[in-house]
């Protein structure tokens, strides 16, 4: 069975997606240097799966040791989740998030080459259709950044881009994820933030468990059928489920493959919140302030490219995301701690 190298996966996707890949039979690797994720979350799938898996307390910017990680192994494929991802930190540490995000992929590419890797699968975000409002997005729109966050994706979408001209043997794609909610029915691994949560799943679950008041609907004043902000919510399942696609889709010849991960249905915060209140049976307070800047009014995405070519389409729907939210955070309310 193929080995795959999977860096971040300690973090909330890249942990479903270990799961998924042990259950498949794929042996599987993990680098993570823990900077947001505890080893815990790897300790709960081997105890989900019944499976075992090799993990690495290493930083992927650490090129010696990436190096001796591809000398020690036989490793057929990388899917790189490592990476910063929030936005306002960012726009205060954009150094950290460059040198992090860009720097990281640049040493784990060139190491991979170096060992004749050449198959990597990267953590993209509908972060790069910008301030479009031209839902839904197709992977052909334009692109654009607000954010040094934002832009990083944006530099390492163009960076494996140009690898691939540079050299066809690379198979690379890249999976522009819209909002990952959820987390495995077990409610043993799940999304696990640091600090008071900047996404709106995790802050209304931590409301639902008494660790937060109320819920801040940021603008109720966008063009929208309630006026609150909508998104393209996503199990953690289904986008697990698409790594495993991606690993086994068709191989382009002429420039990386680019799908969106998405269910191409849009939701308001205030559909969250009801869907939220009427699954789990539980009041969420909440109360409407201002918008926050950079926020669209809608973003959902046109997924039919990933159903076409991977074969892949999200099967599970709000409810499903909202109960097992609900079901990770009651059972862990402090997450990993
Ligand atoms: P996460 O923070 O839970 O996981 C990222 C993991 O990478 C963490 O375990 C962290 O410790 C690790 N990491 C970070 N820098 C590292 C480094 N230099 N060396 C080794 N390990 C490092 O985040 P997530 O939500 O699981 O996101 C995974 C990827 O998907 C990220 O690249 C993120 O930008 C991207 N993404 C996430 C979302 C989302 O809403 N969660 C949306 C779009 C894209
Ligand atoms: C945010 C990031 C985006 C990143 C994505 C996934 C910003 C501006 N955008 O997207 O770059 O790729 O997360 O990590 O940070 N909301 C509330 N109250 C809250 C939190 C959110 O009403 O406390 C609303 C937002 O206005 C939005 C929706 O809920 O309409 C979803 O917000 P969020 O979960 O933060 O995701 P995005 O804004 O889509």
């Amino acid at each position: 069975m193929q080995r795959i190298l999977v860096t971040g996966g300690a973090g909330y996707i890249g942990s479903h997606t270990c799961l998924r890949l042990l259950e498949e039979g794929y042996d599987v690797l993990v680098v993570d240097n823990f900077c947001n994720s505890k080893s815990e979350s790897l300790e709960r799938v081997k105890q989900i799966t019944g499976r075992s898996l090799t993990f690495y307390e290493v930083n992927i910017c650490d090129r010696n040791a990436m190096q001796k990680i591809f000398e020690a192994h036989d490793i057929d494929a990388v899917i790189h989740f490592a990476g910063l991802k929030a936005v306002g930190e960012s726009v205060q540490k954009p150094m950290e998030y460059y040198y992090n995000n860009v720097y990281g992929t640049l040493v784990l590419c060139e190491e991979m080459a170096k060992a004749g890797v050449k198959n990597i699968v990267f953590s993209s975000s509908a972060t790069v259709y910008g301030l479009s409002d031209d839902v839904p997005f197709a992977e052909d729109a334009p692109t654009s950044a607000t954010n040094p966050y934002g832009r990083t994706k944006l530099f390492i979408e163009n960076i494996l881009s140009d690898l691939k001209i540079a050299d066809k043997d690379w198979s690379i794609t890249l999976l522009r994820y819209f909002n990952p909610v959820g987390a495995h029915k077990s409610g043993l691994i799940g999304e696990d933030p640091n600090g008071i949560p900047n996404n709106l799943m995790p802050y209304i679950s931590q409301v639902a468990v008494g660790r937060l008041e109320k819920l801040q609907v940021l603008g109720d004043d966008y063009p929208t059928t309630d006026g609150t902000g909508v998104r393209d919510y996503i199990h953690v399942m289904d986008l697990a489920e698409g790594h495993v696609k991606a690993l086994q889709g068709p191989k382009i010849e002429n420039g990386p493959a680019i799908y969106n991960l998405g269910t191409g249905k849009g939701n308001s915060v205030l559909e969250v919140v009801k869907a939220f209140e009427n699954e789990n049976g539980i009041e969420i307070p909440y109360q409407i302030i201002a918008r926050r800047a950079g926020d669209v009014a809608s973003s959902y995405a046109d997924p039919s490219k990933a159903e076409k070519h991977l074969k892949w389409k999200a099967k599970l729907n709000l409810q499903d995301m909202v109960r097992d939210a609900w079901n990770w955070q009651k059972k862990n309310p402090e997450g990993y701690a």
